[in-house]
């Protein structure tokens, strides 16, 4: 039976097919733009190879896109009935049993599939990568760090795609809050390849929640040559490009990334929206004017909002109907979102009908400036919002505007306590420390409120 480069042991008509197989699964672990032309390499070289199939479905659903699911839905069958007329091993019988549980919308058992096959077969990088990728989209920050931990020792550095392997780990270290060792990781899978996009991506993550935002701009833009090779993951890198020039208050450097680099072509993928959405959040909220870029973020948003597939996605479609003029729109998705049943979306339909309905609530009420109900609807509920999934980073626009709601809402005091909360996770942000100011400007103590300014000056203009 011929094997993979890592030595699992692969149901295919030739060696040639699961080398066209391997390098198809490297494209994916490296955001190549060359992904689906690898697939297609591996189809050519046998055209029923069981787990080209159920990869193939695995592509479709990782778009979180209902107009793909049909054709998920094909490659699923088809990969059944090869693994039928073939006799595929039991981990691929797995894999293809993840694959219909992701189909069913039930995300925990298709994330549990690929953990059970990781028991057995720690050296399977696709079901380690799909494990990280649900773990994300379910919040999950200690089974991104964990998983990844449970199968690195039956890594090395001599076993094929190890770097990858890393920069996974240091994704998980980082959203687990353990920055020191996730910089580690990370900048050693940069090492090891520099085309490593996620390894890139994680430094930049800890370079965020640690606001070292002046070595985050230097350390995307060294990489630059590397990262904007990958596909539209480059757009998410320069995102987090922005975001630091955003700390930096350096606005106009943001909105030139947005125009020119990560909004620079109008798609509608949902991760390609959320960075275009956040950003465009975050400067409004800073008085920036935005002029018409709301426009076709909404007109996406709006033709996007019955999707429900991933409350993470929804959230931000509420934002955009809600700033871009579609309040109405936005009203009738927070509505459905309360009321989405489990057909086909297992998992995330309690998170939409709980904090996900809740959270677009909040952002509606914002929006209308009824700030007390933002207040209301989202204090009780914040350490919910990790269930919608997404990085801290990204999830970062939700603290914001409740912060800023409590402050509008005539809430100083819990204003300075959220602030506290979010100084002690991160003292250099100058952002928070303005805010601060702000809290305490209202609460009538001058002086705290000059230090938090005088504080926030020094981070700006180091
Ligand atoms: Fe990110």
């Amino acid at each position: 039976m011929p094997k993979d480069c890592r030595g699992l042991e692969m149901t295919a008509a030739s060696d040639t097919a699961v080398e066209a197989y391997d390098l198809t699964i490297r494209a994916y672990l490296a955001f190549a733009r060359d992904t689906g032309d690898r697939l297609k390499a591996a189809y050519a070289a046998d055209a029923d190879m069981p787990m080209s199939h159920c990869l193939k479905g695995y592509f479709f659903q990782l778009f979180s896109n209902p107009a793909l699911h049909p054709k998920a839905d094909q490659a699923l069958a088809q990969a059944q009935s090869a693994a039928d007329a073939r006799g595929a091993n039991t981990r691929e019988r797995t894999h293809i049993a993840a694959l219909a549980a992701w189909r069913a919308g039930d995300l925990r058992k298709a994330t549990a599939l690929w953990e059970a096959i990781l028991i057995e077969h720690p050296r399977d990088i696709l079901a380690l990568k799909l494990g990280h990728f649900t773990h994300f989209y379910l919040g999950d920050a200690a089974e991104l760090r964990d998983s990844v931990a449970r199968v690195l020792p039956c890594w090395s550095e001599s076993t094929p795609d190890y770097g990858y392997v890393l920069a996974m780990r240091a994704f998980g270290l980082e959203e687990a809050g353990d920055y020191a060792e996730a910089e580690k990781a990370g900048r050693r899978s940069v090492e090891i390849n520099r085309e490593d996009s996620w390894g890139v991506h994680a430094v930049a993550h800890v370079l965020e929640m640690q606001g070292r935002a002046k070595e985050g701009i230097a350390w995307v833009a060294d990489l630059r040559p590397s990262w904007s090779k990958a596909n539209n993951f480059r757009f998410h890198v320069s995102w987090h490009q922005a975001l630091f020039h955003f700390e930096r208050e350096e606005y106009g450097e943001a909105l030139a990334l947005y125009d020119g680099e990560f909004r620079a072509e109008r798609t509608d993928d949902i991760l390609d929206l959320s960075n275009a959405i956040a950003m465009l959040w975050r400067l409004e909220d800073e008085g920036v004017s935005v002029g018409g870029r709301w426009d076709e973020l909404a007109a996406i948003a709006e033709r996007r909002s019955d999707d429900r597939v991933l409350a993470f996605a929804d959230a931000h479609f509420a934002m955009a109907l809600a700033a871009g003029g579609r309040a109405e729109r936005a009203a009738a998705m927070a509505q459905a979102m309360s009321a989405a049943k489990a057909g086909g979306r297992v998992t995330e339909a309690p998170i939409l009908r709980g904090i996900g309905a809740a959270l677009a609530g909040a952002i509606l009420a914002f929006r209308r400036g009824d700030f007390a109900a933002v207040v209301e609807r989202l204090y009780p509920r914040r350490h919910e919002v990790r269930d919608i999934g997404g990085s801290r980073a990204q999830r970062d626009v939700f603290a914001r505007l409740l912060i800023r709601a409590a402050l509008a809402a005539g809430r100083p005091k819990l204003a300075r306590a959220l602030l506290a909360e979010r100084a002690a996770r991160n003292p250099n942000s100058a952002w928070t420390w303005k805010r601060s100011a702000d809290a305490l400007a209202a609460l009538g103590d001058a002086a705290g409120a000059a230090a938090a300014r005088a504080r926030a000056a020094r981070l700006l203009a180091a």
